[in-house]
């Protein structure tokens, strides 16, 4: 690990978040303190930041500077996040109507905006770095989203929106809601996501390349600790509750982590575990996103 990428996670604002996989006490103890829901939402307050306020031309010369084959190699990481921050934001409606308490409900709803807001922050890297052109958000949506895999599509599409569908039909279904929230918090975004962004923000920032979008992914990254956050203490929450909820869990972590792992791997990268990208192995992200979830599985009460 990078000591620039160190310094990140061990900054003040990150460890405020209180996300289990950012205290190393969570190796050994599951009696870690985490944010109550008003706590986040003050935190949410204090944590704010503009898309529009991000300066990014000097990712443009380094995109134009790119060769080719880089550029497509980096389309993958790209389009993972791009389409899935779209897909979060919309699967998001339906959770946050189903969370039982008010406070849950608030800091949902907070959480909307954020992931709206990392929407806005590809499509103006996208736009102002002439990644793609496009006539629009939907076009550059539509066009990115030939660089995922079929894994993608299993998380996003069939596995977390059967739980958001059944939850729109059926909001009181609080297994559906443990369900939801165990693959929306802790694999997409605990597992898939940081994973994702620690290792393109290691690369980005050893090569010196891309500063604007750094800067503006590390803030991404600050509001997904946080959204992290929610998804531990109400899945504590629940796994203190009642021993279904637990079994809930750990149906849905089996089915979906084989998934995710595939998700971690593009398209076009070869079978071999010790496959390279961008200076790391495959094994070495798998390595990684298991250490994070087994932290917070700890502190939820499962590990
Ligand atoms: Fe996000
Ligand atoms: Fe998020």
């Amino acid at each position: 690990m990078n000591m620039g990428t160190q310094s990140r996670t061990e900054r003040a604002d990150f460890q405020a978040t209180a996300d289990p996989a950012l205290n190393e006490a969570a190796d050994r103890t599951a009696d870690v303190k985490l944010l109550s829901y008003e706590e986040l939402y003050a935190l949410w307050e204090r944590q704010q930041w503009q898309t529009q306020e991000l300066d990014f031309s000097r990712d443009r010369e380094d995109w134009a500077g790119f060769p080719e084959e880089e550029r497509f190699q980096r389309m993958y990481g790209l389009s993972a996040f791009f389409i899935g921050e779209q897909k979060v934001a919309e699967e998001l409606g339906p959770i946050m109507r189903a969370a039982p308490s008010e406070d849950q409900r608030i800091f949902l709803c907070t959480q909307i905006a954020d992931e709206a807001r990392h929407v806005r922050f590809f499509e103006r890297f996208y736009g102002e770095v002439g990644v793609l052109e496009a006539d629009g958000l939907s076009q550059m949506l539509e066009q990115t989203s030939e660089h995922l895999n079929p894994e993608f599509g299993r998380l996003f599409d069939e596995m977390l929106g059967r739980r958001t569908e059944r939850l729109s039909a059926e909001p009181g279904d609080s297994e559906a809601l443990v369900e939801a929230v165990t693959l929306y918090h802790m694999v997409i975004e605990g597992m898939l996501a940081l994973t994702g962004q620690h290792f393109i923000m290691d690369f980005n920032e050893r090569e010196g390349t891309l500063p604007g979008f750094v800067e503006g992914f590390g803030n991404v990254a600050r509001d997904e600790h946080r959204h992290v956050a929610f998804g531990s203490v109400f899945l504590r929450e629940k796994a203190r509750e009642d021993e279904r909820y637990k079994r809930a869990i750990e149906r849905t972590l089996e089915e979906a982590v084989p998934v995710a792992e595939g998700v971690l791997s593009p398209p076009w990268a070869p079978e071999d575990e010790d496959y390279e990208l961008f200076g790391f192995s495959i094994s070495e992200t798998r390595a990684f996103a298991a250490k994070c979830l087994m932290r917070r599985l700890k502190v939820i009460g499962l590990g």
